[in-house]
């Protein structure tokens, strides 16, 4: 890496070239000599060289000849050139001989220390070119191997650098096209009030994070991508630069739509299955019952009232389930259309759903422990479809308890809690009790539509889904937290939200 630097030392005179190199020797530099012009350019080809002695009196090709020919190579940066001559400088047309590079002249005979101290800057300043190109190798280098596009502009949004993952996104080819335009180029008009917007945050916060925007390739095909952007900022300066990362996210947008659709064709199943078995039951039961009668009918030809009431009843039990499922599945498919929003305080709905079922808590030996913070702001939607919710999860506790109870074949103390409080801007409920659990495998599934590990007959398993449902309409979540055999918490987060006119309808 650190190779000796290049000095070139053309003279005619062979004794003169022996004195120049030994008196540069001790400056530790790879010299390079020629007797002629044409040895030299023959010498230096593919070299890069830091500086050059020229004799200027030299017979075919002469040193002023031979700087012009050197520096007119564009391919190679500019050579700084000592003139050594014997005679006066101030004789030559000094203004050619700076346009060829030479910098400055030495007369023969000269001191060695004012040669070398001479050499010593042009080396130094040399030094100092082959250090910046490597800071910019290196900058360029990891400009160009991030997987992201990279876009560096002023903070007027003018381009400065394209990496060459950009120039791969947009599908162009030459980047000096778009070096010192607008970096709107880059972006259709409909994208450009959100770009400046972007520029504005960021140069506000410092960092803006995955914006999506709607790009065009050059062949005019639209992607998906998302794109972060950092003020470029120097310790204790001002701001100088933006600094934007481009990703193009089509094929992971369509990845996950075509998930959401797998995962949506997959519950369908998974429902359509459960609302088969569920309702197959109770027609099983129907059917039966009255092929009974039939059956009774035909035997006797008359049938007997008692036994008639029995298998009628039965029969209207289980129209009954059929009515509640459906009942249940409207409630499922249903959404927030229609429905009145109101400002409520969630504690109405969870004291309300309490008094429903608290007797049957009592009866079964369930202690109910309500921590209600009275302070806290209201929410928007539906008291009653929460009321619902709660209702749910509390006869949802009540069977994981009764669960437990025969798990364990004995009696323990049953607790339900359920509390309200405030975080900030969002409301949580939870309802925690010590019943049996939800093994760990089985966390994700609960919430399936119709999943239950109720026995027949006793839950749809449609609780929690339609509990989930409510939840989202409100742009809350719900959480479940559970340990087999020692409880499980549900825990309800619903945004404060006030609508304006409060309570009023729409
Ligand atoms: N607190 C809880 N403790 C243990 N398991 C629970 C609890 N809550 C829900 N589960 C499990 O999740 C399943 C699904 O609950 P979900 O409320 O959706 O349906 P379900 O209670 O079975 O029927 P229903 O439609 O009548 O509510 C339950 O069958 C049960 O296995
Ligand atoms: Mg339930």
């Amino acid at each position: 890496m650190d190779a000796k630097p290049n000095v070139l030392v053309v003279d005619d005179l062979e004794l003169n070239v022996s004195y120049l190199e030994e008196v540069i020797r001790p400056l530790n530099v790879n010299i390079i000599t020629a007797l002629s012009g044409k040895e030299a350019l023959q010498k230096i080809r593919g070299i890069e060289l830091a500086l050059a002695l020229i004799d200027v009196q030299m017979p075919e090709m002469d040193g002023l000849e031979l700087a012009s020919i050197i520096n007119a190579d564009r391919t190679r940066d500019l050579l700084p050139i000592i003139f050594v001559t014997a005679h006066a400088y101030n004789e030559f047309h000094l203004d050619k001989y700076y346009e060829s590079g030479i910098i400055d002249f030495i007369i023969k005979p000269f001191q060695r220390s004012v040669l070398l101290s001479k050499i010593k800057i042009l080396l130094e300043l040399h030094r100092q070119k082959i250090r910046i190109r490597e800071s910019e190798r290196i900058y360029r280098t990891l400009l160009n191997a991030s997987p992201e596009g990279i876009i560096i502009m002023d903070l007027n949004g003018e381009i400065n650098e394209i990496s060459e993952m950009t120039l791969k996104i947009f599908g162009i080819t030459n980047k000096n096209e778009f070096i010192g335009k607008h970096i709107h180029c880059l972006f259709p008009p409909e994208e450009h009030t959100r770009l400046m917007e972007v520029m504005g945050r960021t140069r506000l916060d410092g960092l803006t994070q995955n914006i999506e925007f709607i790009l065009t390739k050059a062949d005019q095909s639209q992607f998906i991508s998302e794109i972060s952007m950092k003020l470029i900022q120097e310790e204790g300066q001002i701001p100088g630069a933006f600094m934007a990362i481009i990703r193009n996210i089509s094929s992971r947008k369509k990845m996950e739509q075509q998930l959401i659709h797998t995962e949506r064709l997959a519950s369908l199943g998974e429902m359509a299955a459960g609302i088969a078995h569920e309702i197959n039951q109770p027609l099983n039961t129907i059917s039966l019952g009255l092929e009974n009668l039939f059956i009774e009918i035909k035997k006797n030809k008359t049938i007997d009232e008692v036994y008639l009431l029995r298998k009628a009843n039965k029969i209207f039990d289980n129209i009954a389930r059929l009515d509640y499922i459906i009942d249940h599945i409207r409630t499922f498919s249903r959404s927030n259309d229609g429905d009145v929003l109101s400002n409520f305080n969630v504690n109405e709905s969870i004291r309300e759903g309490v008094s429903m079922i608290s007797g049957q808590f009592v009866h079964k030996g369930i202690e109910l422990i309500p921590h209600f913070d009275e302070n806290i702001q209201p929410v928007l939607g539906n008291s009653y479809k929460l009321e619902q919710v709660i209702i749910n999860l509390l006869i949802n506790a009540k069977d994981a308890l009764e669960e437990k109870q025969k798990y364990l074949k004995r009696d323990f103390q049953k607790i339900i809690e359920i509390t309200s409080y405030q975080k900030e801007n969002s409301i949580f409920i939870e309802v925690k009790d010590n019943g049996i659990g939800i093994k760990p495998d089985l966390l994700d599934k609960v919430i399936i539509p119709f999943y239950t590990t109720k026995e027949a007959g006793k839950g749809t398993g449609l609780g929690l889904s339609i509990s989930f449902g409510i939840i989202n309409e409100m742009n809350g979540n719900i959480d479940i937290k559970s340990e087999w055999s020692v409880g499980t918490m549900i825990q309800i987060m619903i945004p404060v939200v006030f609508k304006e006119g409060n309570e009023s309808h729409e």
